[in-house]
């Protein structure tokens, strides 16, 4: 980290994340959330068309978290198509200067608490083995909704990405009934 995210990543700390605002995306965020994700290795950079349908199709089970104006976290998901009390969680970005700090687990809350009425109770990503960061995030996620955690293997590299692509396992996460404080 360098001098001046140290810095900042006090200033945030100290300030407990208090001038964070989280809410839906909007499709004008759609660039800076293509800008975000590609500061945060080792997300896969999708097309900011990609970015924008999230920020307009997906919104309702998506958030944005803007620091002093700056948008410094985002989260994309969608409810799974063939299993309507599923979230499937598609990436997580939270900018180097904003980490440490919780900021991923309320961005998971914030989209939770605005889907309670609709009866989802388990959550799905997929993480690389790797991964250390996404693997206690969604860990502590399960914990704090006092829910199981499996994983098992998913999209293969070789199977399924042709070798070009780590290999991704599927975490699922359920059933929960309601939120701790996160
Ligand atoms: C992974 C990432 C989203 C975490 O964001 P964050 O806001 O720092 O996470 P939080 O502060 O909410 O931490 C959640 C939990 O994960 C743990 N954690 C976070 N980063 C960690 C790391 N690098 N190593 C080990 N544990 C870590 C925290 O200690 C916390 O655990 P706790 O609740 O038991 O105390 C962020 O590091 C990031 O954007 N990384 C790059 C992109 C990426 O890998 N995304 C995830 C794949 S979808």
């Amino acid at each position: 980290m360098s001098n001046q995210s140290l810095i900042y990543h006090q200033e945030c700390s100290a300030s407990s994340l208090q001038n964070v605002v989280l809410r839906a995306p909007e499709l004008k965020d759609g660039m800076a959330v293509f800008r975000l994700v590609e500061r945060c290795p080792p997300l896969d950079i999708n097309s900011s068309y990609c970015n924008l349908l999230q920020c307009g199709h997906f919104s309702d089970t998506s958030v944005t978290a803007d620091m002093d104006g700056e948008l410094v976290g985002f989260i994309s998901g969608y409810v799974v198509p063939e299993r309507t009390n599923t979230l499937f969680i598609w990436q997580v970005a939270v900018a180097e200067q904003a980490r440490g700090l919780g900021l991923a687990s309320r961005m998971l809350a914030h989209i939770l608490t605005r889907l309670a009425s609709q009866n989802i109770n388990y959550l799905e990503t997929t993480i690389t083995q790797d991964n250390q960061a996404s693997w206690a995030l969604f860990k502590s996620i399960a914990t704090k909704l006092s829910a199981d955690f499996q994983s098992s293997a998913w999209l293969d590299r070789e199977t399924h990405f042709d070798g070009l692509h780590h290999s991704e396992m599927l975490v699922r996460i359920g059933p929960f009934r309601k939120l701790r404080e996160m």
